[in-house]
C-alpha cells in the first residue's frame, strides 16, 4: 500500500511523482473535478478526471461522501486555492454513498445540527479541525509530562471511594445474572453489586495520585471521569476527560508555577502543530460572531488570544482578594449580578467570568478559599478558615484547573474527614500515605475539555468530545 496522506502530498515537493490517494468525496464540479479529503488536513486534494475518461454509470457514484482510491500524477494546478493537484490515471470506488440520504451536504452546516449527527460530524472541516487539535493537546500533555520526568499512572474506573466527597457518582452495577444479590424483600441489591461491594465511576483519579506522588515523587494521571451532576450547562459533560498531576515535595506556589508551565506548553504544541486548523477555527468564530452585536464580539481574534495567553503571566490572587473586586466592581453595584456575593459563597460562573473577562482580562489564579466550599484533602491555613486550593480561570470558560495543596498532617486530615463525614476508616488505604512517610504535596485537575474549548474557540463543551455524555445524550 503505497498511498500518501493529503497533509503530506500537499507540504511536499510532489510534482511529477505517480502517487495513491485514499478518501471522501467532498464535492465534485463539471464531471471534471473532485475535491478529495483524506481527514489529514482540511484542504481538499484536487482530483482531475478527463472528460470521456470515465464512463456514465461511474461518474454518477462520485457522490459526497463516496469513498475513493486514485492513482495518478501529482501536476501543478492552474485553478484557485491549491497549488497542486492530482490527474487521475485510475480511479475506484471504494464505496458508495446515497446523495439522496448523505445528510452532510457541501455547506455550513450548524453545530446543533451536527450534534444531531454526531456520528458523522468528524467529516465536516469544523470537527475536522477541532478533533485534530484535541488530538495534538492530548499529545502534548504526555509529551510535556515525559519531559518532565513525571509517571504515567493509570488510576482505575471503578473505584470504592468518593475523591471529591461531593456524592456526585455514577453507581456501577452487574447486570443481575444467575445469584444476584437480594434484599430482604426479595428486590435486587444494586448497593453492593460490585460482588459484593458497592462501588462507582471514578470521580477524580487524585487519591490513587497521591499514593503513586508518595512512591514516584511526580505522576499525572490522563484518563476518563464521571460526574452525576445534572447540570445541563455548556461546560459540563457527564463524562469528560480529566489530567491529574501529583506531586511530592511541592508548595502551592510550585502547583501554580506547573500548572501555568504546563498549560502554556500545551497551548504552545498546539499552535507550532496545528496551526491551519486553528487559523481555519479563528476564521470560523468571525463568521459566527458577525451575527452578534459589536459589543458581544470577542475583542482578539482566537491567535491572537492564544499568543497573549502565552506571553503574559497568569493573575494570581487570593479568594478574598477576589471577593473584594467583586464586592467593589461596577457590575456588583448595578446590581448585575443575579448570585449573592459575600466572603464564604462558591464563586457562580458568572462571578468568575468577571474576574477574567471584564476585571484582568486574562487568566487568573484564585487561591486560598474558605474551607468549607472546598474538599477534605486541601491543606488547612493558619487562618482557621481557608485552604491552600488554587482555581485556574479562563476568560470565555471559567474554571479550568482545580487544585491544591494537600493536607500531609495526619491529625488535621484525619479531623476535617470526621467533620465532613468522609469515611475515615474505609480510607485507611488514603491515610498510609500520611502514616508512612508523609511530605509537602501538591496536584491538581486540568478538564481536558474546557482547554480545548478554550483554545478551538468553541463554546460549547459537546462539540469538543467526539460523543458528548449529558444529561439526556446518551445515544449509542
Ligand atoms: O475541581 P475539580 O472537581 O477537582 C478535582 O477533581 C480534583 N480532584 C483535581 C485534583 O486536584 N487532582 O475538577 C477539576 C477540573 C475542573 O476545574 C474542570 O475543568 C473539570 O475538572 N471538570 C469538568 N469538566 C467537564 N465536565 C464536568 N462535569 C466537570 N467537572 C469538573
Ligand atoms: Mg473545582
Amino acid at each position: 500500500n503505497n498511498r500518501v496522506k493529503i497533509k503530506a502530498l500537499l507540504a511536499g515537493d510532489t510534482i511529477g511523482q505517480e502517487v495513491t490517494v485514499m478518501g471522501w468525496v467532498r464535492t465534485f464540479r463539471n464531471n471534471q473535478f473532485i475535491a478529495l479529503n483524506d481527514g489529514s488536513t482540511n484542504n481538499n486534494l484536487q482530483i482531475v478526471v478527463e472528460l470521456g475518461q470515465l464512463d456514465d454509470a461511474t461518474l454518477k457514484r462520485i457522490t459526497t461522501g463516496a469513498s475513493l482510491r486514485v492513482t495518478g500524477e501529482v501536476v501543478a494546478s492552474v485553478g484557485k486555492g491549491q497549488t497542486v493537484e492530482v490527474k487521475a490515471k485510475q480511479l475506484d470506488i471504494l464505496g458508495d454513498s446515497d446523495a439522496e440520504k448523505y445528510p452532510l451536504q457541501p455547506k455550513r452546516h450548524s453545530p446543533e445540527f451536527l450534534r444531531e449527527i454526531a456520528h458523522l460530524r468528524f467529516r465536516t472541516n469544523t470537527f475536522g479541525a477541532i478533533f485534530r487539535v484535541r488530538h495534538s493537546l492530548a499529545f502534548a500533555v504526555h509529551k510535556f509530562f515525559n519531559e518532565q520526568g513525571f509517571v504515567y499512572l493509570h488510576t482505575p474506573i471503578i473505584t470504592s471511594s468518593d475523591a471529591e466527597g461531593a456524592g456526585e457518582m455514577f453507581r456501577v452495577t452487574t447486570l443481575p445474572a444467575t445469584n444476584p444479590p437480594l434484599n430482604d424483600d426479595g428486590s435486587v441489591n444494586f448497593k453492593e453489586d460490585f460482588f459484593g461491594k458497592s462501588t462507582n465511576l471514578t470521580v477524580s483519579g487524585q487519591l490513587e495520585g497521591e499514593l503513586g506522588a508518595m512512591a514516584f515523587s511526580e505522576i499525572y494521571t490522563f484518563g476518563p471521569t464521571f460526574r452525576a451532576e445534572n447540570s445541563n450547562t455548556t461546560r459540563h459533560l457527564a463524562e469528560f476527560w480529566m489530567i491529574e498531576p501529583e506531586m511530592a515535595f511541592y508548595d502551592l506556589e510550585d502547583n501554580m508555577d506547573l500548572a501555568e508551565k504546563f498549560i502554556k506548553y500545551i497551548i504552545q504544541y498546539a499552535m507550532d502543530h496545528n496551526r491551519e486548523d486553528l487559523e481555519f477555527l479563528a476564521q470560523r468564530l468571525v463568521e459566527e460572531e458577525k451575527q452578534l452585536p459589536q459589543d458581544k464580539r470577542s475583542e482578539l481574534g482566537l491567535i491572537e488570544k492564544l499568543e497573549f495567553v502565552l506571553n503574559n503571566g497568569f493573575e494570581r490572587i487570593t479568594y478574598t482578594e477576589a471577593i473584594d473586586i467583586l464586592l467593589n466592581s461596577p457590575a456588583y453595584k448595578k446590581k448585575k449580578f443575579q448570585y449573592e456575593v459575600k466572603w464564604g459563597i462558591d464563586m457562580q460562573s458568572e462571578h468568575e467570568r468577571y474576574l477574567v473577562e471584564k476585571h484582568f482580562k486574562k487568566p487568573v489564579i484564585v487561591t486560598n478559599y474558605p474551607k468549607d466550599i472546598k474538599s477534605f484533602y486541601m491543606r488547612q491555613n493558619d487562618d482557621g478558615k481557608t485552604v491552600a486550593a488554587m482555581d485556574i480561570l479562563a476568560p470565555g470558560i471559567g474554571e479550568i484547573v482545580g487544585g491544591s495543596q494537600r493536607e500531609e498532617r495526619l491529625e488535621l486530615l484525619e479531623q476535617r474527614m470526621r467533620e465532613m463525614h468522609v469515611p475515615v476508616e474505609e480510607m485507611s488505604w488514603y491515610l498510609d500515605t500520611r502514616r508512612f512517610g508523609t511530605v509537602p504535596h501538591a496536584g491538581f485537575g486540568l478538564g481536558f475539555e474546557r482547554i480545548v474549548l478554550f483554545v478551538t474557540g468553541m463554546t460549547n463543551i459537546r462539540d469538543v468530545i467526539a460523543f458528548a455524555r449529558t444529561p439526556k445524550n446518551c445515544e449509542f
